[in-house]
């Protein structure tokens, strides 16, 4: 039985912390961030990103007067552009040539279009997903990845780990909070939007895996 009375930014989180923790402690991650992996795995990565962000922000302009999903979809969230920066450094000017989804990307990818065009909760819960991750753990990662690649620091390379446009993050992320814990969902509704929120994590890991078994296999 649901707790009513704890806020959605709680639920949410509960029922996600265990994937996080895999996530997390992911193969592909820990030798990603540990030196095993060169960066050509690390450019790989972001290139999954960039599909799921392109996901993401493609269809920002009709979700942003969305009465569920409008009060999440901010500019200063915006990571495509960054990614793209990124690519162009870390591929050179074949980036786009060599831009391919994994099916485990194209698939998540499909999923946060789909929500973003028909069910604008579950784009929130996919937008939680990324978004406020990146804002804390993707942290760790940038840092990580600007020692062990010689990146340059907050620059092109690790761009996507960078919000300049965010100046207190703990403030961004409480409002964040702040503003799942107004969302208009309720009874049988928050069930469905919990489920979405970890399918939304078993769709990174399974990236990861794949990106794991790619990267194991040149080993
Ligand atoms: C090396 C990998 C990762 C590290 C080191 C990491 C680390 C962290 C840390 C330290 C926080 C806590 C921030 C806080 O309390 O404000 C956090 C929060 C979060 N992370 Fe991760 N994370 C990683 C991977 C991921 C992945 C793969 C996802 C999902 C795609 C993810 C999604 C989230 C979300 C949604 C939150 C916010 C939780 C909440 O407060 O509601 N993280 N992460």
């Amino acid at each position: 039985m649901l707790d009513t009375s704890t806020p959605f930014s709680t639920l949410i989180r509960s029922a996600t912390e265990q994937q996080h923790a895999e996530a997390e402690h992911s193969t592909f991650m820990k030798d990603l961030l540990t030196g095993q992996l060169g960066v050509e795995a690390f450019y790989r990565y972001t290139s999954q990103l960039w599909f799921v962000y392109s996901a993401l922000e493609k269809h920002s302009a009709a979700l942003v007067s969305d009465p569920v999903a409008g009060p999440f979809v901010k500019p200063e969230l915006n990571r495509l552009a960054a990614l793209e920066a990124d690519l162009a450094h870390l591929g050179g000017p074949r980036w786009r040539d060599e831009l391919t989804a994994l099916h485990t990307t194209a698939a998540y990818a499909a999923r946060i279009e789909e929500c973003a065009t028909q069910w604008p909760a579950g784009y929130v819960v996919h937008h939680y997903t990324r978004y406020l991750g990146d804002l804390s753990g993707g942290q760790v990662i940038r840092g990580t990845a600007e020692k062990l690649w010689d990146l340059p620091k907050k620059g092109d390379g690790v761009r996507f780990y960078v919000f300049d446009q965010i100046t207190n993050p703990a403030a961004f992320k409480r409002d964040y909070r702040e503003a799942l814990d107004a969302l208009p969902i309720e009874g049988a509704d928050v069930d469905r939007v919990l489920d979405e929120a970890r399918l939304a994590f078993t769709m990174n890991t399974n990236v990861f895996r794949d990106l794991g078994a790619e990267f194991s296999a040149r080993n």
